[in-house]
């Protein structure tokens, strides 16, 4: 749509970020730290979670409203079974433009070939770590990052763009900068640096644990000599560098030291149907219980206009510490970063 609906702040809805499961193979301390998330967690029935009628027909006014771009996440959204159905219901909606998934990459190996088929072309893979030990005791399971480069390598002959997600930690992950940077330059791939970011209440999150873009930045200079790209769209998250010897780039999210608040146009939706204004917002409106109880389009289009007329989230603008560790935020896994 042209016209897209605006919130409170003026920001167009332009990105609808949906989560297709709360479940994950891996157990990333920094978002389902094992202690927490243990054999017994109770993770959402499958009665609870949207499903793929469900999840279309909301995008479909999602974009009547002006969502241009779609965000496939989870938990591991490859944990979903059958996701090239959804990849292609999704897509043939008139008025996606964009459509790119967010994965761990572990399962890519049986579902690349299919999830292409069904028209998807982009690829946000996780990796934290080159370091073997490290990386397995990063992802909780012991998981080699031999393993998930190899499925990156597979994929992208199979034709995906993809683009690399490391979260950066201190004293834990940041001696992994120059590796990663390296061997993802000399790959031609897009690495992404990411901020730690306070989402959720049991990571162990605090000011001092973040890496900043510019600490990064710092490190790659001794490296590198790296030059600004301009934005690409209105909204984009990552601030891109371009390697001056190769068309490699890389890029940071830097939701701590600059946020992008005032540029958000992102809707979140749950896998068990609440629509979330802000990835650190408490509580979300719950569309699943609309839908079931028979609204018609008129009616789900009403509520979502209205919350996110009435939208003012820009948590990553007024962060503090207190904010940080006193208030009650969802979890990552629960609503896909
Ligand atoms: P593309 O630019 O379309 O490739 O996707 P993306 O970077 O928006 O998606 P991805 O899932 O790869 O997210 C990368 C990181 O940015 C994750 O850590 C997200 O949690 C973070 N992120 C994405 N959107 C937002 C946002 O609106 N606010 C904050 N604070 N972080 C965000
Ligand atoms: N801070 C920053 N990024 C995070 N992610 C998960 N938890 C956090 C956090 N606390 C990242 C994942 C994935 C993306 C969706 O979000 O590593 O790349
Ligand atoms: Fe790690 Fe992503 Fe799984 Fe969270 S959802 S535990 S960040 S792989
Ligand atoms: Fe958007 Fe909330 Fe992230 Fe700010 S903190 S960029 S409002 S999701």
């Amino acid at each position: 749509s042209s016209h897209p609906l605006k919130d409170s702040l003026r920001r167009p809805i332009r990105d609808l970020r949906i989560s297709v499961t709360d479940r994950c193979n891996f157990r990333c301390s920094y978002c389902m730290p094992k202690e927490i998330f243990g054999d017994d967690f109770a993770f959402l029935p499958k009665s609870e979670c949207l499903s793929f009628e469900e999840i279309h027909r909301l995008t479909e006014l999602f974009v009547g409203l002006g969502v241009q771009k779609i965000r496939l996440t989870g938990g591991e959204p490859l944990m979903r079974p059958n996701l090239s159905d959804l990849v292609s219901r999704i897509l043939s909606i008139n008025g996606v433009e964009d459509m790119g998934l967010t994965t761990n990459g572990l399962l890519l190996g049986q579902q690349a070939e299919r999830l292409y088929d069904a028209g998807l072309r982009r690829l946000n893979v996780s990796v934290d770590a080159l370091n073997p030990e490290l990386f397995g005791r990063m992802n909780g399971r012991g998981i080699k990052p031999a393993f998930i480069l190899k499925q990156i390598d597979y994929a992208r002959k199979i034709g995906f763009e993809i683009k690399v997600n490391m979260v950066v930690q201190k004293g834990v992950n940041d001696s992994e900068i120059l590796p990663m940077a390296a061997y993802f330059k000399e790959q031609g791939i897009t690495l992404r640096f990411i901020e730690f970011m306070d989402v959720g209440n049991d990571t162990g999150w605090s000011f001092k644990k973040v890496v900043t873009k510019e600490e990064i930045i710092e490190q790659l200079k001794n490296a590198y000599e790296l030059e600004p790209i301009d934005q690409n769209y209105f909204g984009e998250v990552a601030k891109r560098y371009r390697y001056k010897d190769s068309d490699a780039q890389v890029g940071f999210i830097t939701s701590v030291s600059d946020s992008f608040c005032s540029s958000c146009t992102r809707a979140r939706l749950s896998s068990d149907g609440k629509f979330y204004t802000c990835l650190f917002a408490s509580d979300g409106f719950d569309l699943r219980q609309m839908l079931r109880g028979g609204a018609n389009d008129q009616e789900l289009l009403d509520a979502v206009t209205s919350v996110w007329e009435q939208r003012i989230d820009r948590y990553s603008d007024e962060r503090t510490e207190q904010t940080a560790n006193n208030r009650k935020k969802i979890n990552m896994s629960y609503i896909g970063g």
